[in-house]
């Protein structure tokens, strides 16, 4: 493994949860140093490795650079994942993905410039391309016009740790993820049409007409990916696509949660609010090509239906459980 002492930055949410299952299960790693401000993250996420020595979970804002700063000394890897979960709050709070994800990024690497912190791994993701229809984005793909504040955000982190990377010898993988879906998911389609089936199965209202259509990868798929760039990237500076090749629609979606919720098929009445797109900066169609990633030795091991029915079965286990309720610590 490259790195023995890691800082996972919203390593308490969905996806820096299966970052801390999968670091402490090696007998190699040393620390894995959780800093989140739990605003959408949960304490039962890493609450099983509670006994775990090497697990330190401090509880901080990434604004707070002094903090930040203090918090990451003498840790070789950061996995950044903070930023603002929700993509449509943008439209009545435009300033979201700014404050809450360009401006953390910024934190991020000068709190890698002073501590001497050498390497990051980074949650970007596909809304960087912007609406470009059925075209199958390369990373070379140019121009990129973001078209949430969200996808600038992510757009602006790339370039921010990029020029870090040049002229303060810190080395980068990227990552443009697809829609990441597994256990813990806290938000995302899948997760709201279980939620909102089990409390009532006769109608589900379904944002857009239904066909968009795009990627929904399982979130150990991803974890592989990221794990593997981290090994096996030469370059100093590096983007990736992380999909799964195929792609399902929002109208399979909802069939699929209405399969896995056990509801009779007839009796779920879909509701649409119409319009290509879900909200006001929502990509209806995304097609990402991953030839790089797979060059180095990556290989998506479920296709987004699996992904989906996977993820919505322990959801559904997770709600049953009550573990989606649990209040914030
Ligand atoms: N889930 C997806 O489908 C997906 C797809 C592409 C990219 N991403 C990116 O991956 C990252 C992780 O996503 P996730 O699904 O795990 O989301 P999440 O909301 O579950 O995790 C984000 C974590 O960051 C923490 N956080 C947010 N703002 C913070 C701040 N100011 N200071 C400290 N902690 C803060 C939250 O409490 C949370 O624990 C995000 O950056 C997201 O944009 C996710």
């Amino acid at each position: 493994m490259r790195g023995k002492k890691f800082f996972i930055i919203g390593g308490a949410g969905f996806i820096g949860s299966h970052f801390t299952d999968r670091l402490l299960s090696s007998p190699q790693i040393e620390t894995v140093t959780l800093f989140d401000n739990f605003s959408s993250g949960r304490e039962w996420h890493y609450k099983h490795h509670e006994k775990d020595r090497r697990l330190r979970v401090i509880r901080g804002d990434v604004k707070d650079l002094a903090a930040l700063t203090k918090a990451m000394t003498n840790h070789e890897v950061v996995i950044h994942l903070a930023s603002n979960p929700d993509i449509a709050r943008a439209a009545i709070e435009p300033d979201i993905d700014f404050r809450e994800g360009t401006y953390l990024t910024s934190n991020v690497v000068e709190a890698m410039r002073i501590t001497g912190t050498r390497r990051i791994l980074y949650a970007s993701g596909s809304g960087v391309y912007g609406d470009i229809g059925e075209v199958e984005a390369t990373e070379n793909y140019a121009p990129l016009i973001p078209i949430s504040t969200y996808g600038a955000s992510k757009s602006a982190g790339e370039g921010l740790i990029s020029s870090y990377c040049y002229m303060f010898d810190i080395t980068a993988c990227c990552f443009r993820f697809g829609n990441v879906v597994g256990p813990r998911q806290t938000h995302g389609v899948g997760f709201d049409f279980a939620k909102r089936l089990l409390e009532d199965p006769d109608t589900l209202k379904i944002l857009g007409d239904g066909s968009q259509s795009k990627s929904y990868i399982h979130i150990f798929d991803v974890v592989n990916a990221v794990l593997t760039a981290n090994e096996k990237t030469t370059e100093s500076f590096q983007v990736y696509n992380v999909a799964t090749g195929d792609y399902i629609t929002v109208t399979e979606i909802a069939d699929l949660a209405i399969e896995c919720c056990g509801i009779k098929k007839g009796q779920t009445q879909l509701e649409y609010s119409g319009g290509k797109r879900g909200w006001k900066g929502d990509v209806p169609i995304v097609r990402l090509n991953t030839d790089r990633i797979k060059k180095i030795g990556w290989a998506c091991q479920r296709t987004s239906k699996k992904a989906l029915m996977e993820s919505i079965q322990s959801m559904i286990e997770d709600i049953k459980m009550g573990r989606m309720s649990e209040p914030l610590k």
